[in-house]
């Protein structure tokens, strides 16, 4: 496969909104999730803040044009993953596993506890394919406060109540 996985450098910010809008139409497959396709992306400015602090993942083709990207952050002994999303062109080829083994990685070779991260519970190319790939769901009571509330934020915002998990990969 000609791309590969680089870290991201802040001039690759400006066009990542432009993935993630690609990445959602994905969600047109489920009715009561289809609104997710037009709704607002990560600005550009938080894309800047998070490539500066340094865990961020962009998968580009042969030419360096972004097709997918990671978006993490360390808290504590943790990487958690605030977006991933892939072209809707590009996606089922495995770009987005890739991305996740280079978060992977990065836990790993800086000895942190876990990578983390929130997703919808039953669409098929969330939590049960983050299971396939070693992620647990974390539940009351091994659910730690930040992961509690960046669920209790997510369903301010919309989201069916019991839609959505947080799950965990302990570094192995
Ligand atoms: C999630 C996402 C980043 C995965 O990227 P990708 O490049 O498609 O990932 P891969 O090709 O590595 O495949 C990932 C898995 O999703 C499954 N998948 C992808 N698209 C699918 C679809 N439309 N229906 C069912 N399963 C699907 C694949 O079968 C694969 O699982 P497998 O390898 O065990 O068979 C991408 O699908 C995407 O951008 N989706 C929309 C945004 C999103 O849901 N982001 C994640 C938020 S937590």
């Amino acid at each position: 496969m000609p791309e590969i996985i680089r870290f991201a450098v802040p001039e690759d910010a400006q066009l990542l909104p432009a993935i993630e809008r690609s990445a959602a139409q994905a969600f047109r497959l489920i009715d009561e999730l289809s609104w997710l396709a037009e709704s607002p992306p990560m600005s550009v400015e938080r894309h800047r803040e998070l490539i500066a602090r340094s865990a961020c993942w962009i998968a580009v083709d042969a030419k360096n044009r972004p097709q997918g990207f990671l978006s993490a952050d360390r808290h504590g002994g943790d990487l958690h993953i605030y977006e991933l999303s892939v072209l809707r062109s590009m996606q089922g080829q495995g770009l987005g596993l890739r991305l996740i083994e280079a978060a992977k990685d990065y836990a790993r070779s800086n000895r942190l506890r876990s990578v983390t991260l929130t997703t919808f519970a039953n669409v098929p190319w969330n939590a049960p394919f983050y299971s396939r790939i070693g992620f647990r769901i974390k539940a009351s009571p091994d659910l730690d406060q930040r992961l509690e509330a960046i669920l209790s934020e997510e369903y301010k915002h919309g989201f069916a109540p019991g839609s959505r998990c947080a799950m965990a990969w302990p570094v192995t």
